[in-house]
């Protein structure tokens, strides 16, 4: 059985994706080229990221005259990027990471190396071989196809000399189409799709999928007896694999795109290509119609489909889908240098279609997750990449992803003159600057904002599935829309200009409410009967939550005075069901504790993500890792240690400190307490011990480990030495130990190693520095990621 990352058959509505190509991102081997290995190497970093879906462009064999959109072999991967086993390894581990997987099926055309393309030149005019393709004798058939390489191609027919007949091809000469008219085209492609998804795959990108027929006296594209085969395709899909997903490549008017959905039985998603220029537009000339209009513009889709939304991919920014007049307009504010122009569109990245500002890359970003669709981001636009517009085609914007100021830009460890293209080092942009090592230091970067952004984006369901409303202030520089649905009602207000604005909105309907602002957490004034009036910043957008009745910090909790009953020994509190309850009562705890630190933030539940026990060093405390998870906002991550105590034990912490009691417990026919261990003097000094002794603990999912810089003396306490504990609003707890030690334990855990643990760290390796610091990680499977926990500090006398 392949494990899936979610039984969520519509699991595409809530995604993001990126969008990657095996051989741009990260080269293992050193030959130059990006490869699977690579990638599989670089997952953490897209979960890190936040994303939730990978896009893979074509990498099976392919004599990559288009970049591998000229397949020569379907079920196989192209030698320089690694094996089938490379592959189904890479599915593997992005599936422990819940990252879904979408691949290609090119269905329109192969390569002219195909073996199918091979056999038929050979093959006698008229028989099921020679008919895998589209022939004729003269090149004047099908004359109202347009021309879409136009800067490379003058025809859709080429000659083909062993066959002594013209081909048909939509795209390089060197693409011959596969002729759809011979059911044996659609039984083959039928077969490599469901090779693909037994392995696992989630879903396939169906390439140029309006151009499968031709029909004289029309265009060839969106023809009836294509939408029939996609019929075909999805039913079987639907029957043997009812969690994946088909995504057409349709460049097409929103009513010719929306024809790729059917009524629910073609494919699920369909990118939206005509609104992404006009995203660019409506920012250029700083009004909101040509946004609104072209989404206005859209008829309604069926319940299971999906818009695709992007902003730049792998192609140039297309200008198929506007008049002649917006391409004019587009060129003029967008391509100055001829040179960025390629066939009908501009090969620009976003960071450099944008002059760098990083204002209207977040205003477009901030659009992208907000209207109504599944983003997709392109690789290296999250930390603002250049492109190269002096290299062919559409290579410009293809170059080898960013990751540090090393050779090759981190990307591979090989002679730079062997790179499959060279890395960006025009002065802007260049990977000396721009690279993901040097944004991960800095959270004011944009690969942070993007972060931050993916985060806050996931806790909203609502963009991802629900509807969308234009507002029409009279200020029409500023974009409006309340997204409503999954119990939300979210409004976005978006100012297209470079200037500061202020619109008034009618928000009669929310009188009462207070805004939340999702960002920031903030509050706003409250709406009443009035036009409510904000302001923004040049290029400023907010996202405002409008909740009726919004809870005023009543997490949900066990009724007072509830015993957890325990099946048996202390570990059985963390098996289900009881450790349900437990979750339950420490949702009523942590909001009571300084350190939570945020008071009137509701929390929605708490999940035990990890339990690290101590095992014989104490039995019966652990070391919990707890996810808190709010209404509004990002959650955070918590460390307690917590402890069982019956008898004696939990009267003395009853009668001293019951404010540290989680819960009441009964097994069999004693009663005891579940407490928060962290000024607990047993607790405390075995901590410090295996601080000292270095020694690590694993649990149900990550493991603790500690290192203790090196000289770090016994602790020479008694094993119940006098403490004294302050708990901490910045989301600390320390405790001194008989005036001796400091444990400093990190209670809100930051993602990434803790930036206060570093400075200290740093602090240690001064010679002569009175303190002896040490580190402690706690590594988690669940949080996937790697997490300062703790320190400890030692005072000399
Ligand atoms: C799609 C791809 C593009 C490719 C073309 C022909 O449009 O996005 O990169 O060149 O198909 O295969
Ligand atoms: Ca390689």
């Amino acid at each position: 059985m392949v494990r899936r990352p979610t039984n969520e058959p519509s699991w595409y509505k809530d995604a993001v994706v990126y969008e990657v190509h095996v051989r741009a991102f990260r080269d293992s081997n050193g030959d130059g080229i990006g490869d699977l290995p690579g990638l599989t190497e670089r997952l953490d970093y897209l979960q890190d990221l936040g994303v939730t879906a990978v896009w893979l462009l074509p990498f099976y064999p392919s004599p990559l005259r288009d970049d591998g959109y000229d397949i020569a072999d379907y079920r196989n991967v192209h030698p320089a990027y690694g094996t089938l086993r490379d592959f189904r390894r890479f599915l593997r581990e992005a599936h422990r990471r819940r990252l879904h997987v979408i691949t290609e099926v090119v269905i329109n055309h192969t390569s002219d190396q195909h073996p199918w393309f091979q056999r038929a030149r050979r093959a006698p005019a008229g028989s099921p071989e020679r008919d895998y393709y589209v022939w004729s004798d003269t090149p004047d058939r099908y004359a109202g196809a347009r021309v879409i390489f136009e800067d490379a191609e003058t025809s859709n027919w080429a000659w083909d000399p062993l066959a002594g007949a013209y081909y048909w091809h939509r795209f390089f000469s060197h693409q011959p189409d596969l002729n759809y008219d011979n059911p044996a085209v659609a039984k083959a492609i039928q077969s490599i799709a469901d090779f693909w998804l037994d392995m696992g795959v989630d879903g396939l990108r169906l390439d140029a999928v309006p151009y499968l027929y031709e029909r004289e006296g029309t265009n060839c594209e969106n023809l009836p007896e294509t939408h029939a085969i996609l019929q075909r395709l999805r039913s079987h899909l639907d029957h043997r694999f009812p969690d994946r997903m088909f995504l057409a490549e349709a460049n097409q008017w929103p009513e010719d795109a929306i024809a790729y959905f059917g009524d629910g039985n073609e494919c699920h998603m369909a990118f939206h290509f005509p609104l992404m220029p006009r995203i660019f537009m409506g920012l250029r000339m700083e009004n909101r119609f040509p946004i609104i209009d072209i989404l206005e513009q859209t008829p309604p889709i069926p319940e299971s489909a999906q818009w695709g939304l992007f902003l730049r991919n792998h192609d140039e920014l297309t200008l198929e889908m506007v008049t002649d007049e917006e391409r004019d307009y587009m060129y003029r504010h967008y391509a100055r240098d001829r040179r960025a122009r390629l066939n009908l569109g501009i090969r620009h990245r976003l960071a450099p279609l944008l002059g760098n500002d990083r204002r209207q890359i977040e205003l477009v970003n901030a659009l992208l997750l907000s209207l109504p669709g599944t983003p997709f981001l392109y690789y290296g636009d999250e930390i603002g990449m250049g492109d190269n517009i002096y290299l062919g085609d559409r290579n410009g914007v293809r170059t080898p992803m960013q990751w540090s100021s090393d050779r090759n830009a981190g990307f591979s460890q090989g002679n730079p003159q062997r790179l499959y293209l060279p890395v960006i080092t025009d002065p802007e942009y260049h990977y000396e600057t721009v690279n993901v090592e040097a944004q991960a230091r800095n959270s004011s970067s944009l690969l942070w904002w993007m972060r931050n952004m993916l985060a806050l984006r996931r806790r909203h369901p609502v963009f991802g599935r629900g509807t969308i409303e234009f507002l029409h202030p009279d200020n029409e520089r500023v974009l409006a829309y309340l997204r409503r649905g999954e119990g939300e009602v979210v409004l976005v207000v978006t100012n297209l200009s470079r200037h500061s604005q202020y619109v008034e909105l009618d928000l009669s309907e929310f009188a009462g409410i207070r805004p939340l602002e999702l960002f920031g957490q903030q509050e706003f004034p409250a709406i009443g009967k009035l036009p409510y009036l904000l302001t923004l910043g040049p290029h400023g957008y907010l996202w405002l939550s409008l909740v009726a009745g919004r809870p005023g910090g009543q997490p949900p909790s066990v009724e007072a005075g509830k015993r957890i009953t325990l099946p048996g020994a202390s570990e059985t509190a963390f098996h289900d069901p009881v450790r349900h309850d437990l979750e339950l009562a420490l949702a009523r705890y942590l909001p009571t504790r300084p350190w939570f630190g945020h008071p009137g933030r509701a929390l929605r539940e708490v999940i035990l993500q990890d339990v690290i026990p101590l095992g014989r060093r104490l039995p019966d405390t652990y070391l919990i890792l707890l996810e808190a998870d709010y209404l509004q906002g990002e959650s955070d991550w918590f460390l307690v240690p917590l402890s069982f105590a019956f008898g004696e034990d939990a009267d003395d912490v009853r009668h001293h400190q019951p404010e540290l009691i989680v819960a009441e417990v009964v097994e069999e026919d004693l009663r005891g307490i579940a407490f928060d261990a962290a000024g607990w003097p047993p607790c405390v000094t075995t901590l410090v011990e295996m601080i000292r002794q270095r020694k690590g603990q694993s649990g149900e999912e990550g493991a603790v480990g500690f290192q203790a810089a090196t000289g770090m003396p016994p602790p020479a306490t008694p094993r119940d030495p006098e403490v004294e504990v302050s708990d901490n609003p910045d989301g600390h707890t320390t405790v001194a130990v008989a005036g001796r030690y400091v444990l400093k334990l990190y209670r809100r855990l930051e993602l990434g190693v803790n930036p206060d643990l570093e400075v200290r760290l740093f602090l240690t390796e001064q010679p002569r520095q009175e303190a002896v610091e040490v580190e402690c990680r706690c590594l988690g499977d669940v949080a996937g990621r790697e997490t300062g926990v703790g320190h400890h500090h030692h005072r000399d006398q």
